[in-house]
């Protein structure tokens, strides 16, 4: 990280890309020079084409607009000349949004600031730097500052930004993005493609590519979490771009409530990309004295195409954003109870579970939704966090003590952040609901959000939590929002303050989920919603992992499954075994390709094991051996897409190889048996050329670059959604 003072050039560099802000003109604008592969000067002003018509303004003052609405800007401004999407707005007390933010000063140190009450990678002084780059706009008396840290280990840029009220008068921030880019890439040479990950509720993350024509496109939530929908990612994708090759950016939000991620391709061509909280309905109070703080975007660039993109983000999640112990563990083999029983069970029914569970090999049994205050559906009680007797009888305490006795940690699931509109704690606090007053708020699952603006509610949340645990030996909580916002208004927030709604409540998630993980440091915590529609960077810094999908359908899993790994490691990706006919789909797949699909993830099993056939249950105790066996390489290893079922509509592979090259596990599955075939040639990735592997399974060994550039051959299975896995090891010298 340096700054060259002739060339007035903050040069950011990681072990290969480069990210580079000029300072142009007297008046100290900041512009954005750079951010690709890296590069050697530190002086390439020029990039900013600050020498070219249209003038910078101080040698056309005339003309003052034709540079705002061309020069790529670091930190954009608004409603003084540059036409283009903003990366602040305001009102002041006249009512008015004009921002120009200059530059006055800047710091570069070891180490990266953790941010108060957010989530955000870390590092220490020695694998860490930061520049600090502080800017203001003297009339509104509003300082800025813009923060970028880099990491020895890590290709990527962590950017965010804080802004504080200095003026004597309340200013309202109503767009704050934390981080915005100017990018010049000249389509003659390369066009640049939009990747997102789009979904629904039992379909997430799926990967969708599109043009980025003139104008706008942005994905977003404003569902109060980061959502189904849309994901607070986006990857501009060269055209010559493949899996190994080409250029990819990635941005990443490490964030779980409204978004915006946004293209904006101009009159020249060029690209401005943001990312932050969503303007809508966003509009905060920042009182004389006061700052706030924006969460972080991750940027990286890849010339190693979307893989290179995929094991940096791997990477930089495992070594630096996620906290818990279990980051570094295997995770016990859980079985759920909730496609196995729904809302109908009790002690008995659960203990049954428990002991075969435990013959099998399984380690935790985790009791679902449905054993609190009088919830026999989905219709009651949420907020009502005391055990229902009838069902336990002895309660928790003696639930968890038989469970175990028979030789399983016990697990528990709790959906915090709600309220039935009947249950005791509605009937007692109606306005602890979020809601506008006099307007009957829009029930979804028949339930309603809680207002967490409020500290007695945050407290009530809390203790309630906290008091379960404590009744008895519970080692791991699924965290579960099933619903989205509406109806933002707030008892509890001034007039002036409804705007902050939103940020305030996922604020408020953090610091509930912050304060759990400290008082119970050993607690395994596993975030969810409705399946995967709060899989994001900001709930990864408080859970090791997070239910990927509702959808356990095997075959609608390597969609998931393939778009999630795109950004997160599978040591985050909640997976399990299901029954079939599956619950969601209805489709019938091989209980083994079940099995593989889903040693992928954390690895457990969501289905009634006293029930299932003697043939299933035969193979779980097999499954559980796999995943002793691989666990420590798909948790730790790196991950290669070999073929994707997406794609090609036939046949999907990944593959996971071990740091150190010695070892590698292979995941085909074959989703359409082809007629009067024999085998695929598949091509390995990552592997080390020089090594030989054994293929544990034929005996056969081979060099890494045969096995790359040649390929392993994959025999057809008979049937369709079959599956194998292979299993590689390096041969000693
Ligand atoms: C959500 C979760 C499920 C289950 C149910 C319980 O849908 O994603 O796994 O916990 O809630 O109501």
């Amino acid at each position: 990280m340096v700054y060259n003072e002739a060339s007035r050039i903050f040069k950011l560099d990681t072990a290969h890309t480069s990210y580079l802000i000029g300072l142009v003109d007297e008046e100290g604008f900041i512009g954005h020079a750079y951010f690709g592969k890296t590069i050697s000067d530190s002086n390439a002003g020029y990039l900013m084409r600050t020498g070219e018509p249209p003038f910078v303004p101080s040698q056309n003052g005339r003309d003052r607009s034709s540079f705002f609405d061309a020069f790529p800007m670091e930190f954009p401004g608004c409603n003084t000349g540059d036409y283009r999407e903003s990366a602040i707005e305001v009102l002041d007390e006249g009512g008015h949004n004009g921002v120009e933010i200059i530059y006055r000063d800047h710091r570069i140190f070891a180490g990266k600031p953790t941010p108060k009450g957010l989530p955000a990678t870390f590092g220490g002084d020695d694998d860490c730097m930061t520049l600090e780059i502080d800017g203001v706009d003297k009339t509104l008396g509003l300082e800025v500052t813009l923060r970028y840290s880099v990491f020895a280990d890590a290709d990527v840029v962590a950017r965010s930004v804080s802004v504080k009220n200095a003026s004597d008068q309340p200013i309202f921030l109503t767009r704050l993005m934390s981080a915005s880019l100017d990018m010049d890439m000249e389509p003659v040479q390369e066009n640049y493609k939009l990747l997102t990950l789009h979904g629904s509720w039992a379909r997430e993350r799926h990967m969708e590519f599109r043009e980025i024509g003139r104008g706008k496109v942005s994905v977003g939530s404003t569902r109060g979490e980061s959502s189904h929908q849309e994901h607070p990612f986006m990857a501009l994708v060269s055209e010559k771009a493949d899996q190994e090759n080409g250029s990819v950016y990635g941005f990443h939000f490490v964030y779980s409530g409204n978004f915006i991620a946004q293209v904006e391709r101009t009159q020249f061509d060029s690209l401005r990309v943001q990312m932050g909280i969503h303007p809508k309905n966003f509009c905060w109070q920042l009182k004389p004295g006061e700052s706030f703080e924006a969460p972080e975007v991750i940027l990286t660039y890849s010339a190693e195409g979307l893989g290179g993109m995929s094991r940096t983000l791997h990477d930089l999640y495992r070594n630096h954003l996620i906290r818990s112990p279990y980051k570094d563990k295997k995770r016990p083999i859980l079985i759920n109870n909730w496609e196995a029983t729904y809302f109908d069970f009790n002690t008995e029914k659960l203990l049954d579970i428990a002991r075969e569970a435990k013959k099998a090999g399984i380690e935790m049994l985790v009791m679902d939704d449905g054993w609190f205050g009088y919830r026999n559906d989905d219709n009651t009680s949420l907020g009502d966090w005391t055990v229902n007797e009838k069902k336990l009888p002895g309660g928790l305490k003696h639930l968890v003590d038989e469970v175990n006795k028979i030789g399983l940690k016990f697990g528990i699931w709790f959906e915090p952040e709600m309220i039935s509109p009947d249950s005791d704690l509605y009937r007692a606090h109606p306005d602890w609901a979020i809601a506008i007053p006099d307007r009957t708020p829009c029930r979804s699952r028949n339930q309603y959000v809680l207002d967490l603006t409020r500290r007695e509610v945050v407290e009530y949340v809390y203790h309630a939590v906290a008091r379960v645990l404590q009744e008895a030996n519970i080692e791991y909580v699924k965290w579960d929002m099933n619903r989205q916002l509406t109806d933002l208004g707030s008892v509890y927030l001034g007039r002036e303050n409804q705007g902050e709604l939103s940020h305030r409540y996922v604020l408020a998630v953090y610091e509930l989920q912050e304060r759990l993980t400290r008082q119970f440091p050993e607690l395994l915590l596993e975030n969810c919603s409705g399946g995967g529609a709060r899989f994001d960077p900001g709930m990864l810094y408080y859970s090791p992992q997070i239910w990927c999908s509702d959808d356990t359908d095997a075959i609608e899993r390597l969609v998931i499954q393939e778009g999630t790994a795109l950004i997160y490691p599978l040591s985050t990706m909640g997976a399990h075994v299901s029954d079939c006919p599956n619950h969601t789909v209805g489709r019938n797949t091989p209980f083994s390709t079940r099995g593989n699909v889903a040693l992928a993830g954390t690895f457990g099993y969501e289905l009634d094991i006293t029930k299932i056939s003697e043939e299933d249950r035969a193979q779980i105790p097999e499954q559980v051996k796999l995943y002793h066996k691989y666990n420590d390489l798909v948790r730790r290893g790196d991950y290669y897409r070999i073929a994707s079922y997406r794609e090609n509509h036939f046949f999907d592979c990944y593959e996971v190889v071990a740091k150190d090259k010695r070892e590698a596990l292979i995941t085909c599955v074959q989703v359409m048996r082809r007629p009067n075939y024999h085998s695929r040639m598949i091509k390995l990735a990552g592997l080390d050329a020089n090594l030989r592997y054994r293929n544990e399974e034929t005996g056969e060994v081979y060099y890494g670059d045969t096995l790359m550039n040649a390929g392993i051959p994959v025999q057809e299975m008979w049937g369709d959604f079959q599956s194998r896995l292979i299993h590689l090891t390096a041969e000693e010298e």
